[in-house]
Order: C-alpha cells, then structure tokens, then sequence
C-alpha cells in the first residue's frame, strides 16, 4: 500500500490499526491479536438508534477524521451525526456496465456514512480488488478473503479488516483467488446463496450498512451479492452510452426477486461523473431522473480529479482531499442515504 499521505505512516497488515470508538483513538496491535476477532468489538455504538443523537460526545479522532471534519464544517456542514437506520441496511453497488463509479461509491460512501457515526462494512466482491485497494488493505498471495468464506465457508467476521484512519468502518477485502470463483461456484450447493448464508452466519445487528462492491458483470458473484441484498444501488455515470445495458441490469434484478429474493428492490441510483460544462451530461440525468423518479439521489456526483487521484494513496476522497467538490458531494449522496433511511424514501 502507498504511503499514509497526511502524516507518511505505513500501516502494515503485522500492525493493523485497531479502533475503538468508544475511546476515539486507535492502538496499534500485533496482527493476529486484533480484538476484531474477538466478538465485543463489534459492541453497541455510541449513536442511538432511536434518536441519532451522539451518547459519548467523541466523535472518531485521528488525524485525518479531525481534517474532514474541520474541512466540513467550513463548508457548512455541521452536523456531525447523523441517523441510524433501525435495522442493518444491505445493499449491492451493481452496474455489469465497467467504470460507472460503483467502487468509488462504494467506497466513499461508506467512508461518509462511517464518518458520520454509522458503522459500515464494505464487502469486496470484485476479483479487480479495487475497494480493497482503496481502502488501504494491504494483501499478498496468502492473504484470506471474500473467496474463503463464499468457496471455503469461513465466517465473514474473521475476514473484516478494520480501514486505516476511519474508526467504524471495515472491509472485507478481494483476492485474485476470486477471479476464479464463478467457476468453483458452479459445482456448489445452493451456488447463488453462498453469500446470503455467510450473512447470515454473523450478527450484523451492530451494523448499520453493508455495501457490497459488485463486479461489472451479472455473472454468479453479482447473483450472489443481489440474492443477499434487500437493497441494490445503482451507480449510473452521466455520459452517452450509461442507459446502455441497464435494461439487461433491471431485467436481471427481477429474475433474482421472483426467483431467489422476492425483497431483493432498487432503493437507490447515484449519477456520476457528472460534468457540468456538457449539456449532455444534464440530459442522460433528465433521462434518469424520468425513468427513476425518486430513486435518484438528488446529488450529483462531478467528475473530480481528486476522487481519481484518492485510491492510489489507499484511501477515500474523503480522507484524502476532504474539501474536494467530489468529497462533498459523496458527503451529500451520503446524507441523502441516511436521512432517506430515517424517513423511508426509497426503501
Ligand atoms: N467522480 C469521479 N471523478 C473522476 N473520476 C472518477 C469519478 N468516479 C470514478 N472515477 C474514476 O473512474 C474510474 C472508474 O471508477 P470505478 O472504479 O469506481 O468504477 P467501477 O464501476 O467500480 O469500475 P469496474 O466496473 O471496473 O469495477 C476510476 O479510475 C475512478 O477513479
Ligand atoms: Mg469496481
């Protein structure tokens, strides 16, 4: 992994940074000794369900949560906690459309909600391993992950790793191993459930939000993702060809509902990459926005060299350049996702 850009500290696998929330500080801990996997960390967080309200008064505090936060409030945006859905939202990135945003969105998102008192799992089903990447998961050739638990059985919770620097926020990250899953899949029982029941097998009832990043493709890994999802949120780019494909990507979301979820519904769609300058990019959303309704966040994401830049430093937008236009419009999807939550718009 690239080096920490903010203060140049190397966050290795053998001293993962191990947070608790609950003092507001990480400590630093031997690799197989994380207290992750031991149960009590995944305990009760510190923002009531019920009201949103913050119990502790501490908010995370690293360095960098201390800079988003200070950058945030210059720009307005105060507040510091926000809700918490009553039960744990599960939703899957799915686009089979490649570079539309869905890591990027997965992964900021995830970053804002986490940063906002929400705790979060970003679940890397991608072979690509980009969330991973982006989240600062260091990986080599023996590293376990997403493939273990969907191949191998082993429980999600041994594999969640927590992010360096943001404090409620894990990963479960990707291997290449995964690339040859959809094949060793085939030959399994209940090959489209593999997912669903490693969900199932852990308590996710201190989690707010799971994010599962889905690979451009509908193939068995997206099958997967959408057959243990309530939730699917589509990232949409606002370019010519975006509506492209989405009619196969709807048809299939509704094959897997009267077939294998019948909760599975689209509760979200994000445009992004969205350029201003071209009249094109406001007519692919007028189009969406159309056909959608509702369903789309009323952020636009734009096009922003910073949010390219942000995973080849291992991190989110939202740590690495927190006042970025693409950092407050993430800040702002994000938001919209948790208020909607609260009010039941789009659920
Ligand atoms: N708002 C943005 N501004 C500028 N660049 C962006 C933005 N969103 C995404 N990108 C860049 O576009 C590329 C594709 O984004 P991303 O990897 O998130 O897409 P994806 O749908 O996950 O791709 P894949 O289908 O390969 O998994 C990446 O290089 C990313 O950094
Ligand atoms: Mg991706």
């Amino acid at each position: 992994m690239p080096q920490n850009q903010s203060d140049g500290r190397h966050v290795s696998r053998e001293t993962e940074l191990v947070f608790d929330p609950g003092m507001g500080s990480g400590t630093e801990v031997s690799g197989e000794a994380t207290p992750w996997k031991d149960p009590q960390s995944w305990r009760a967080p510190e923002v009531s369900r019920e009201t949103g309200s913050d119990q502790s008064g501490v908010g995370p505090d690293t360095p960098i949560a201390r800079a988003a936060r200070a950058a945030m409030s210059v720009r307005g945006n105060g507040d510091d906690l926000w809700p918490r859905p009553s039960e744990c939202r599960v939703l899957s990135i799915a686009n089979q459309k490649g570079g539309v945003g869905k890591t990027t969105t997965a992964v900021n998102l995830a970053a804002s909600l986490a940063m906002h008192g929400n705790r979060v799992l970003v679940v890397d089903l991608d072979p690509q391993g980009n969330a991973s990447t982006a989240l600062g998961m260091e990986r080599d050739e023996n590293s376990r992950s997403i493939y273990h638990c969907l191949v191998e059985d082993a429980e999600m919770r041994q594999l969640a790793l927590p992010v360096p620097d943001i404090p409620n926020l894990w990963c479960v990250p990707a291997t290449i191993d995964l690339a040859g899953a959809e094949i060793e899949l085939v030959s399994l029982v209940a090959r489209e459930a593999r997912l669903k029941r490693a969900f199932a097998a852990f308590d996710s009832s201190e989690l707010d939000y799971i994010l599962v990043d889905c690979p451009p493709s509908l193939g068995l890994l997206t099958v997967n993702a959408m057959v243990a999802c309530a939730e699917v949120l589509i990232p949409i780019q606002c370019e010519y060809y975006a509506l492209e494909g989405l009619g196969q990507l709807l048809r299939n979301v509704e094959l897997v509902k009267s077939h294998l979820n019948p909760t599975l519904e689209i509760s979200t769609i994000v445009l992004t990459m969205y350029d201003a300058r071209t009249r094109l990019a406001s007519q692919v959303a007028d189009e969406v926005r159309q056909h959608f309704g509702d369903l789309v966040l009323n952020t636009l994401v734009p096009r922003s060299v910073r949010v390219s830049e942000a995973p080849s430093y291992g991190q989110s937008v939202m740590t690495y350049d927190p006042a970025s236009t693409g950092a407050a419009a993430y800040l702002e999807a994000a938001r919209e996702m948790a208020h909607r939550a609260k009010t039941g718009v789009g659920n």
